[in-house]
Formats: C-alpha cells, sequence, structure tokens
C-alpha cells in the first residue's frame, strides 16, 4: 500500500491565484513518485478550479468537511455529492477544529457515511485533547471510533482512512513522538479489529498528523509504523510538502 500524505489547507491561502500556483508545483514536484498518494483540500471556494487543474495529474484533491445532508435549505452548507461532482475524491472529516466548534461524533457518523456513498474516501479524525498519565486517552480514542464509524458496514470500510491527531500537537512546535505514535496506532488497529472483521481492519490506512514537517516526517513514518500523514502548516509550502512525499516515496 503507498503512502497517503494529505495536505489540510484549513482557510489558506488567502487568494485563489496564490492556490492555483501551489497546486500547480506542488502536482510538477509529485510527478515523478509514483509510490506516494497525495492529496491536497483546499478551501471550498478554491476546489473547483483545484479540480481542474489536477485532472489526470497524480495530485488528488479532496475536501476538509462536508455537510449532514446532501441537499436542501441549509444556507451557507456544501454537501458531499456537490464537492464530488467538482473532482474531490477525499474528504477529511471530524477535524479537531471542527470538534471544537461542537461536532458530536454522531454529527461526523452521518457527515462520513454520505461522503464515502457520495463516492468520496472518508479520513475520519480521531484525537484526545490531552494525555493524562492513567490511559484515559485510550477510552477517549475507542469512543470516537466506535462512534464515528457507526453507520459504515464492513464494505463501506474499505473508503475509510482514519486520521490519529493528538490534539495537544496540531499546530503545536512538537509532534508525538514516534514511539507513542506507534503504541496508539496498534489500540486503532485493535479497536478497529473489534469492531469489524479483523481482515477487513487491518486494511484501513492509520495516518497521524500534528506538526509534521520534512524534519520529522521519515521518523514518524518509519518508528510510528503508519501509513501516512495528515500535514497541516507545511502542506501549504509547496517545497515541503513535496519533501515530505518524497520521503514517503522512498521510504520503501
Ligand atoms: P499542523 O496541522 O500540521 O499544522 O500541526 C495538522 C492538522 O490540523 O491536520
Amino acid at each position: 500500500m503507498n503512502q497517503l500524505i494529505v495536505g489540510n489547507w484549513k482557510m489558506h491561502p488567502a487568494t485563489l491565484l496564490e492556490a492555483k500556483e501551489a497546486v500547480s508545483r506542488i502536482k510538477r514536484g509529485i510527478k515523478a513518485l509514483p509510490r506516494v498518494q497525495v492529496v491536497i483540500c483546499p478551501p471550498f471556494v478554491y476546489l473547483s478550479e483545484v479540480c481542474k487543474s489536477l485532472e489526470g495529474t497524480k495530485l488528488s484533491p479532496g475536501v476538509q468537511d462536508v455537510f449532514t445532508e446532501l441537499e436542501g435549505s441549509f444556507t451557507g452548507e456544501v454537501s458531499a455529492a456537490q464537492a464530488a461532482s467538482c473532482g474531490a475524491k477525499y474528504a477529511i472529516i471530524g477535524h479537531s477544529e471542527r470538534r471544537n466548534l461542537g461536532e458530536t461524533n454522531a454529527v461526523i457518523a452521518q457527515k462520513a457515511i454520505l461522503a464515502i456513498r457520495s463516492g468520496l474516501t472518508a479520513i475520519v479524525c480521531i484525537g484526545e485533547q490531552e494525555r493524562d498519565t492513567h490511559g484515559k486517552y485510550f477510552s477517549v480514542l475507542k469512543d470516537q471510533l466506535t462512534h464515528s464509524l457507526a453507520k459504515l458496514s464492513q464494505t463501506e470500510l474499505k473508503k475509510v482512512v482514519i486520521a490519529y491527531e493528538p490534539v495537544w500537537a496540531v499546530g503545536a512546535n512538537v509532534a508525538m513522538s514516534p514511539g507513542q505514535i506507534h503504541e496508539t496506532g496498534i489500540y486503532i488497529r485493535k479497536v478497529l479489529s473489534d469492531l469489524y472483521d479483523p481482515a477487513a481492519a487491518a486494511k484501513v490506512p492509520v495516518l497521524y498528523g500534528g506538526s509534521v514537517g520534512f524534519e520529522n516526517a521519515r521518523d514518524i513514518l518509519r518508528e510510528g509504523e503508519v501509513d501516512g500523514l495528515l500535514i497541516g502548516r507545511q502542506s501549504l509550502i509547496p517545497e515541503d510538502i513535496i519533501a515530505i512525499a518524497k520521503i514517503a516515496h522512498d521510504l520503501k
């Protein structure tokens, strides 16, 4: 399985022109990297233009969220079906910045099922707010996984990616240590294999996110034993995300 490198652009960059320039640099930079899958999730307003410029390339477009309905009177919202019709292939669901705005596991479960039924791969985010010394974060992660995936069948699981992002490491100065990432990844895979057929669960890619850059990407991928990375800040700098993609590509 190729490593999956996902860039979450959040509410950046400031203009469509900058977004188009960054996308064209990234797509050129990853052209000769067949063993890595790179995804860029721009703001919704840039999606159509970004998708147009990515047609026929190795760089895949995604979105940062979808709504809990497919169509209707929901001012300001965007559905998974609409995102898919513009060319999106992936949807980040339940990012901690959205959970912080009040998004619950039930809402995330609904968004995930609609994303998948619309043909998108759902990148479902989980992560504890803090690491206590008693290991309570394990039950937080189990709860998030169980309830965020509650509506998905075994078949639909094929279109799921789990992004483990400890909230305290998102937008911070240091990432979680590769050893802790490895340990948590094992736990996540164990919970998945309790929820689904173990063979199907074992195929679900588990990504790490939170203060990943080209400086620590190799150690996190190798020692953390994850299937890829979800990157915020460094995904906005074409040279940096290209460097990370190259690290992932050269790993095997
Ligand atoms: P960061 O963000 O890489 O800037 O820490 C990660 C994310 O929010 O997905």
